[in-house]
């Protein structure tokens, strides 16, 4: 629990208010505004939150300056380096790193909850073939909470801790049903002799008629890439479903509410916007077309890829994925991808613009991802599904973290109100 450090004071209109200034482990002081409305009738305004803090969380931590991501204190560098996706979610999770016991166990509860509900198959089939699968993950994922009735009570911590297992076991397994069903293949059942990131690349790529074998470099990749988009501090998903678990909804509905404010390509359906924005700059030449209409006012065009409203220097996980699309291209043998290089001179140029050096834009987590994606086989509208899948450990971790929070309430911002103020009725003959 942060401790108040001092105190801030606030003059308005001749009167004088004491605010606590709060202190966290690292990172800004806050200003806490609890009592101010109860004391001096104003409100704060701060759209977009971008001086708000919404909770008090011990899970991550970015420094955006420093370009700076901690899960439970361990820089992001050396998670992606020395541990595993598993391994990073009982961590997010329960806050230490787990000993071998512990290990062994939370893998073993993870992939025994890796199947659905069999009767769960028949909401694939009444989805369009074409369906963009987040569109099936938010309907798949609300949905369990029609099935999974042992695990909605959000106040029993042994329903909460199933709850949690499931939607992490089970979210590789949707995204690849989703997948599956998009291309008129049959779905494909979990292994338990698999780990998660070799199972989901065998539910996503193999088929009945034929052995699949994973390329033990592919899964790693597909593991790393998972623990880059584990968790994220409070950005929009996250806090959708902080908001959504605030008024007590089931955690499958939180989750759900999660997918669909990711898919925003503001948010995590920027993957797929960039590999696609790539696609259409095409070549090296077109680049400095693109780089002036983002830079034109008048045009709503953005690099998809860039920009962070925290990272202001870099974000590690692009550096963290760049190196990766370089092994798995590699690896793949399409290191002269002509996606890559547009990505790689677009970097070069943009850093060197002077607006995109003002603003301070730099690629982010989602500017290289699509690329190793494409590279690996899914197409792109299976980017989204494969953050949300990743990000599922970051949501609950946090929805856990808020359930727990003893001066948890429900969220219910107020507003500066500049529409009409009281009128009576006015009959339609005298309009
Ligand atoms: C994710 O919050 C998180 O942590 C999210 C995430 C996570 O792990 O959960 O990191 C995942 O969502 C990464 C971001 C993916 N989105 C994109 O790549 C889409 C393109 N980026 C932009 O939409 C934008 O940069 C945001 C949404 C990411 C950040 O927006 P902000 O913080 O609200 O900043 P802004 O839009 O106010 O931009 C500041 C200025 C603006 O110009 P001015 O109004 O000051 O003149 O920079 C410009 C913007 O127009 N700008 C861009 C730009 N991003 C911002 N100009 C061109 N290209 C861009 N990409």
């Amino acid at each position: 629990m942060a401790e108040t450090s001092r105190v801030a004071t606030l003059t308005l209109d001749g009167k004088t208010y004491e605010l606590p200034v709060m202190s966290p482990s690292v990172g800004p002081d806050v200003l806490d505004i609890r009592k101010l409305y109860a004391q001096a009738d104003v409100f704060t305004f701060d759209p977009g939150f971008t001086s708000t803090a919404a909770c008090e969380s011990a899970i991550t931590y970015i420094d955006g300056d420093k370009g700076e991501l901690l899960y439970r204190g361990y820089p992001i560098e050396q998670l992606a380096e020395k541990s595993h996706y598993l391994e990073v979610c009982y961590l997010l999770l329960n806050g230490e790193l787990p000993n071998a016991k512990q290990m062994e166990d939370f893998e073993f509860r993870i992939t025994r909850h890796t199947m659905l509900h069999e009767q769960i198959h028949n909401f694939f089939r009444g989805f369009r073939r074409d369906s963009h699968p987040m569109a099936t993950m938010v309907g798949v994922v609300g949905a369990m909470s029609a099935f999974y009735h042992d695990s909605l009570d959000i106040n029993d911590p042994w329903q909460r801790e199933v709850a949690s297992m499931r939607l992490i076991a089970k979210l590789p397994t949707i995204a690849a049903m989703a997948y599956k069903y998009s291309i008129g293949q049959p779905f494909v059942y979990p292994r338990n002799d698999l780990d998660y990131a070799s199972n989901f690349l065998h539910m996503c790529f193999s088929v009945p008629a034929e052995p699949y074998h994973v390329e033990p470099a592919l899964a790693k990749a597909m593991d790393r890439i998972f623990t880059l988009h584990a968790d994220h501090e409070q950005n929009a998903s996250t806090s959708t479903v902080r908001l959504a678990g605030s008024s007590g909804a089931n955690p499958f509905a939180c989750i759900a509410a999660g997918i669909a404010c990711l898919w925003g390509p503001a948010h995590g359906g920027a993957n797929q916007a960039c590999l696609e924005m790539l696609r259409e700059i095409g070549t090296v030449d077109r680049i400095p077309e693109f780089i002036a209409r983002a830079k034109d006012k008048n045009d709503p065009f953005k690099l998809m890829g860039f920009g962070h409203r925290v990272y202001k220097n870099f974000d590690p996980r692009a550096k963290v994925m760049k190196e990766s699309a370089d092994e798995v291209l590699e690896l793949l043998g399409v290191h002269n991808n002509p996606l890559l290089q547009v990505a790689k001179e677009l970097e070069k140029i943009a850093l060197h613009d002077e607006y995109f050096i003002a603003k301070k834009l730099y690629p982010n987590v989602d500017f290289y991802s699509g690329i190793i994606l494409e590279a690996m086989g899914f197409p792109t509208a299976m980017f989204t599904p494969i953050f949300a899948l990743s990000r599922t450990v970051g949501w609950i971790s946090q929805w856990k973290e808020m359930i727990g929070d003893p001066q948890g309430k429900i969220g219910r911002p107020r507003q500066l109100y500049t529409g009409p103020v009281a009128r009576d009725y006015v009959e339609v003959a005298d309009r």
